[in-house]
């Protein structure tokens, strides 16, 4: 089934209210939609499918071909509602993403209920990007876990999750490390697609045959499509150290996406730990507050994360560019900060000028 098709089918039901049924019945229309034209898991393996462009998508056997990678559990990374588990697939490394809800009873069927919501959603959305693959974790197909949750298997990154910048490629190649970054930030924006939980966790890093790096963006569990004239709830999940200011008033917008990149630019060319916000963001979003309050609370957080900067990234081999572009990027006023395909044009050229490294 092509991914536009797939892409067609979750359009049309996730926007309408939906519950366990319509999860079972999109299930099992992928699953028929699969089966069309693709090898079933238990014929003969033949050779890989070609990692193109607009790749075709597998229906993968539970039983046969996810359980056996679960049940060995190699972990890549474990989140709020899930696993990723190592595998090998159709000669792919593999990352297996698993919705694990816990709480038992009453208690399980709601986690359980939302993880599948949460689940199809980030699906639709990993569709949506699938065009520009370079950029995005390549899905490479999807099954269903017997209690009914989506389970959505990927192209591993082999260099895994964005801890630290290598230090070879310090500071030139990690600018244009972060520039695909934004390029695929930027991507998601022209598509009205917002990520809402952009980290280092959540940016890959993969070393291609030809010793090549490149970047690539995952997890879109709180990824969000904004339709015409709608907005996103003011309800949005997130890490708090990386989280806007304004994310409660204004819910989750472009400017929302970027101050959360300018916030992991400066943790990852700093080598500090996230500023830890989580209090005066609180204190701005109590409901009681008032607005002059507010404004005052968050004008104290800019300061505390440009204060942050500064002790850090002074001495440090990184030119003033870049410590301006972060800055700007996590400024207090969200329409102070650059649009994300600007942030990618800056750090080209911070990266082509003669003063790195200087
Ligand atoms: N394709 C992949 N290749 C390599 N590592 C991966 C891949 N996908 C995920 N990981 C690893 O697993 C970790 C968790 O994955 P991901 O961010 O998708 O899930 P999560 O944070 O558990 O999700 P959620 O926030 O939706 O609960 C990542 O930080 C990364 O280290
Ligand atoms: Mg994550």
């Amino acid at each position: 089934m092509a991914a536009s098709a797939v892409l067609a089918a979750t359009e049309q039901l996730t926007y309408r209210k939906g519950g366990w049924q319509q999860l079972h019945l999109l299930l099992t229309s992928i699953k028929e939609g699969f089966k069309e034209g693709h090898r079933e898991a238990d014929q003969p393996q033949g050779p890989a499918p070609q990692a193109e462009k607009g790749p075709s998508l597998r229906y993968y056997n539970w039983e046969k071909e996810i359980a056996p990678w679960v049940q060995q559990g190699e972990l890549l990374g474990e989140g709020g509602c899930g696993k990723v588990y190592k595998g090998c697939l159709d000669g792919h490394d593999v990352a297996i993403k698993v919705v694990t809800p816990k709480g038992t009873g009453p208690e399980h069927l709601t986690h359980l209920h939302n993880a599948a919501q949460s689940s199809l959603q980030e699906f639709n959305n990993v569709v949506r990007l699938q065009q520009d693959s370079d950029l995005f974790a390549r899905l490479l197909g999807i099954t269903h876990h017997p209690d009914g949750t989506l389970c959505m298997v990927s192209e591993r990154a082999n260099l895994g999750a964005l801890e630290d910048i290598p230090k070879e490629l310090y500071p030139h190649e990690g600018l244009l490390l972060f520039s695909q970054y934004a390029h695929g930030v930027a991507r998601m924006h022209e598509l009205r697609t917002l990520h809402g939980d952009l980290k280092p966790d959540n940016l890959l890093l993969h070393r291609k045959s030809d010793g090549s790096l490149i970047g690539r963006i995952a997890d879109l569990g709180l990824a969000q499509i904004l339709l015409p004239g709608s907005s996103s709830g003011l309800d949005q999940g997130g890490t708090p150290d990386f989280m806007a200011p304004e994310l409660e008033l204004t819910g989750l917008t472009c400017e929302v996406d970027v101050y959360a990149f300018g916030i992991t630019m400066g943790v990852l060319f700093s080598g500090m730990d996230p500023v830890e916000v989580d209090e005066a963001a609180k204190v701005a979003s109590g409901p009681k507050v008032r607005v002059a309050k507010r404004r005052k609370v968050m004008s104290e957080v800019e300061d505390r994360v440009h204060a942050k900067f500064k002790e850090v990234l002074v001495g440090a081999p990184v030119v003033g560019s870049l410590v301006n572009l972060v800055f700007e990027c996590s400024h207090r006023l969200p329409g102070k900060r650059p649009a994300a395909a600007q942030v990618a044009a800056r750090l080209e050229k911070i990266a082509g000028s003669r003063t790195v490294g200087g």
